[in-house]
């Protein structure tokens, strides 16, 4: 069969050849007959095609945006990203393989990719006013490892915020490779939930870690980078800030930058900046300060540290597609909805602690509230499929003391990152609290795991999901209208 496949395919490209007697008489056309040279054709031409010659995953395709559409996602570490990030992204750049860096590839071919990459870099620096950025991580997961491996050597010693406080795996958790790798120290929070700074002094003190983290992945209020810093400073420390979750907030002015404060600054592009699945290497003031042989910028430190130390080719349709997004983060439609993002997060707080929930540090100053579930005899699982049956979606996660596995979670984090692109406001996070409200009080858990809903108050609040996403759509619905062709936006 797939003999037969490769003979089709073989046959189908020799009929488009076009013969060498013709090219040499001369009778060859420069553009070949209906031969496109332009991206967004063969875009539409690819979907078509895809339609026509694979409908079982074309059908899969169009049930995902019908999905996205009538379900209301409060997952804290995503967002929409806009048609022309995810056009970008499917560009026949994909087809280059050049490792290495703009001017100085391993393979040849790359000279606009050379200018996609540079154009992005160059867009990362002035988005968040860094003096240094790498555009090719293909995660902030493959990030951190990168610059960890480039600042630690095997079985130093890290200290960062621990997993069950808020902290993220690659923080040096057990699960994960650079818990491992590495003798990793964790801090935590204080009663209020709130970082315990003087503990981290005291264990930066004791244990003498050679890079410091700031940065979570379920911590709903402000860092304190300057804090931070002078901690990282006292023990001679790299501090490495992890922006993940924040680096829309961080761009757009709503939460204070680490760029210049910390050594390196890391970030997924995917989830506030709204770009495509990708990760950055950042430095501000120190990016030519000195690694740990004493000699080499850390700039330079950190081009080595993700090629050739820990990746090989870069993802350049990706990168086109973060050159895209970091154009739009800059502009002041992405700063309004930044603000409105924090808004909502206060409003949802201050609802659902009036609901009686118990809101991890009693509030929020991101796009990030986290709830504990213990007194409400649910489990974080139960609450996540139990929403998710209504047309909610918001995920487990682990709360400070936390007993139960980390599939199951005593605790519920909720973002209003899609909430705010959808356009909804302070009013509306009064509903989205109420129907949280009236699907959890339905609910009633059978095991850790296992639980049964009120079928008529999950069909109600399923119909009430549907008119709010109706009435506040995603920003990619009706686009087809609003679109006017050579309009730059
Ligand atoms: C603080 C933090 N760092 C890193 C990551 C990993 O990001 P990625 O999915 O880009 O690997 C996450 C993901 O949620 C995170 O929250």
């Amino acid at each position: 069969m797939a003999g037969q496949l490769n003979t089709a395919a073989v046959e189908t490209a020799r009929t488009r050849a076009v013969s060498a007697d013709a090219v040499d008489a001369g009778n060859a056309p420069d553009v070949l007959p209906g031969s496109v040279s332009e991206q967004a054709e063969l875009l539409r031409i690819g979907m078509d095609s895809l339609r026509h010659e694979d409908p079982a995953l074309a059908v899969l395709l169009d049930a995902e945006v019908g999905q996205q559409a009538t379900t209301l996602a409060m997952i804290a570490s995503a967002s929409v990203a806009d048609l022309s990030v995810l056009a970008a992204g499917g560009a026949v750049l994909s087809n280059l393989t050049v490792e290495g860096y703009p001017g100085a590839r391993y393979h040849p071919g790359s000279s606009q990719f050379d200018q996609v990459e540079t154009l992005a870099i160059e867009r990362a620096k002035e988005l968040f006013g860094a003096r240094y950025a790498n555009v090719q991580p293909h995660s902030c997961s493959s990030a951190n490892l990168a610059v960890l491996a480039a600042l630690l050597p095997p079985g130093g010693t890290l200290l960062a915020l621990d997993l069950d406080s808020g902290g993220h795996l690659t923080h040096g958790s057990r699960a994960s490779v650079t818990g491992r790798h590495y003798n990793a120290v964790h801090y935590g929070l204080a009663p209020s939930g709130y970082i315990d700074y003087d503990q981290v002094a005291e264990l930066a003190l004791e244990h003498r870690p050679t890079v410091l983290i700031a940065g979570a992945s379920a911590y709903p209020r402000t860092l304190d980078y300057a804090r931070f810093r002078e901690i990282a400073d006292s023990v001679g420390a790299y501090l490495l800030a992890d922006i993940s979750h924040i680096a829309g907030l961080v761009v757009a002015g709503e939460h204070p930058s680490p760029i210049d404060l910390a050594h390196v600054t890391t970030t997924s592009t995917y989830k506030q900046l709204a770009g495509p699945r990708g990760g950055l290497i950042l430095s501000g003031r120190d990016a030519g300060s000195p690694g740990p042989d004493g000699r080499t910028p850390l700039g330079r430190l950190m081009q080595r540290a993700i090629f050739p130390q820990s990746q090989g080719t870069p993802s350049p349709a990706t990168i086109a597609a973060m050159a895209r997004a970091f154009a739009l983060a800059s502009g002041p439609d992405f700063r309004r909805t930044a603000r409105l993002i924090v808004q909502d997060a206060q409003a949802l707080a201050a609802e659902l602690s009036r609901l009686g929930y118990s809101v991890l540090t009693g509030g929020t100053d991101n796009h990030m509230v986290v709830i504990d579930l213990v007194e409400r005899g649910l489990t974080g699982v139960i609450a996540e499929r139990a929403l998710e049956e209504c047309g909610i979606l918001a995920n487990r996660n682990r709360v400070p003391g936390d007993v139960k596995p980390p599939l199951v979670t005593s605790g519920l984090r909720l973002g209003t990152n899609i909430l705010a692109q959808r356009g909804m406001g302070p009013d509306e996070m009064r509903d989205c609290a109420r129907l949280l409200h009236a699907v959890l009080t339905a609910t009633d858990a059978l095991s850790d795991s296992a639980y049964r809903i009120d079928p008529a108050r999950a069909a109600e609040v399923r119909a009430e999901v549907r008119r709010l996403c109706v009435r506040y759509p995603l920003p990619f619905d009706g686009r087809a209208d609003a679109y006017t062709p050579g309009a730059a936006k």
